[in-house]
């Protein structure tokens, strides 16, 4: 049986770090290369590393050919925030980035390419509350619009060629390991912190704003498993609607007081404010869980025991 060789790209990022460690551990250290455009994060030290440009072409085709690289993870992108403050740029690295691994996962007959999509596709005028796989999608950030395109071009190059391309909408994920960079979500990650240094919080999103949100252990769990279900399970080539949980900042803030009762929260919301209002509150993933088997395993509360343990 042939081995796999992963390539991550963008693996210092909030899900690379912690889906490089879970895949080594599935495929073995050596066996999978982590790759950022900055200098390697602490936790991916133990294994393979590569300085690399998600826009550089020639350098990542260099990489595949001379790592004999399957399987590629893509996960470079500038997420919803941070897109906003510069769109072009946005839109340049997070479909530039995606067409060149396409091209080059057909070129190179790689087995199977992984892309992360994001609740961010849905817009004003998608029903916000259990939101269906198949719906109205008209993304109103830079960062929805190239997610959504990107959906269409995995489809497109599956359907074309064969490419075996997989995606899944992520929630706003939580994590301990490594932090998030310049989303909308993020607060629910800074909030953990700011319990423990300060006891006190401002929120930059407003008390009821509710959001589809995610454990990091579920989102990569989840994300393994879309990876090695066979390909005949994968009935949609676009990304897959996954959902754990639906919180607002009041309830993240009721879950944190069971642990630390004189903790705080204020609220001040500034631009993010617009982009969560297009947003989803909830997600319908009933067709991850009949297609693929998903199943997710934290809530608010086994998140918050959690988050508090590690970052204590
Ligand atoms: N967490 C992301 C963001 O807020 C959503 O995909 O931009």
């Amino acid at each position: 049986m042939k081995t796999e060789k992963i390539l991550i790209i963008g693996a210092g990022g909030q899900i690379g770090v912690e889906l490089t460690q879970a895949l080594r551990n599935v495929y073995g250290v050596n066996n999978v290369i982590a790759s950022d455009i900055r200098e390697a994060h602490p936790l991916l030290q133990g294994g393979p590393y590569a300085m690399l440009n998600a826009m550089d072409a020639v350098a990542t085709l260099e990489l595949v050919r001379k790592e004999g690289i399957t399987q590629i993870y893509l996960l470079a992108a500038l997420l919803s925030a941070t897109g906003e403050k510069d769109p072009k740029r946005a839109w340049e690295i997070n479909m530039q980035s995606l067409l060149q691994i396409l091209d080059l996962g057909v070129q190179e007959k790689l087995t199977k390419i992984y892309w992360p999509s994001s609740i961010a596709v849905f817009g004003t005028t998608t029903p916000h509350d259990n939101t269906p796989q198949k719906t109205v999608i008209e993304p109103r950030t830079v960062y929805g619009i190239s997610k959504y395109a990107g959906e269409l071009w995995s489809q497109y190059y599956n359907q074309r060629w064969g490419l075996d391309v997989r995606s899944l909408r992520y929630p706003g994920l939580i994590s301990w390991k490594s932090a998030p960079g310049g989303g909308t979500t993020d607060y629910a990650v800074e909030i953990y912190h700011e319990a423990l240094k300060r006891k006190q919080y401002t929120c930059f999103l407003s008390e009821q704003t509710y959001l589809p949100m995610m454990y990091m252990d579920d989102a990569i769990r989840g994300t393994i498993e879309l990876m090695e279900a066979p390909a005949e399970k994968i009935k949609s080539r676009m990304a897959y609607n996954l959902s754990a949980m639906s919180f607002s900042p009041a309830e993240i803030a009721q879950s944190i007081r069971a642990h630390i009762p004189d903790f705080s929260i204020s609220y001040a919301p500034d631009f993010r404010q617009q982009i969560a209002d297009g947003w989803p509150k909830s997600i319908d993933d009933t067709a991850a869980r009949q297609d693929w088997g998903w199943q997710h395993k934290f809530d608010l509360d086994t998140m918050t025991a959690d988050m508090l343990h590690h970052l204590g």
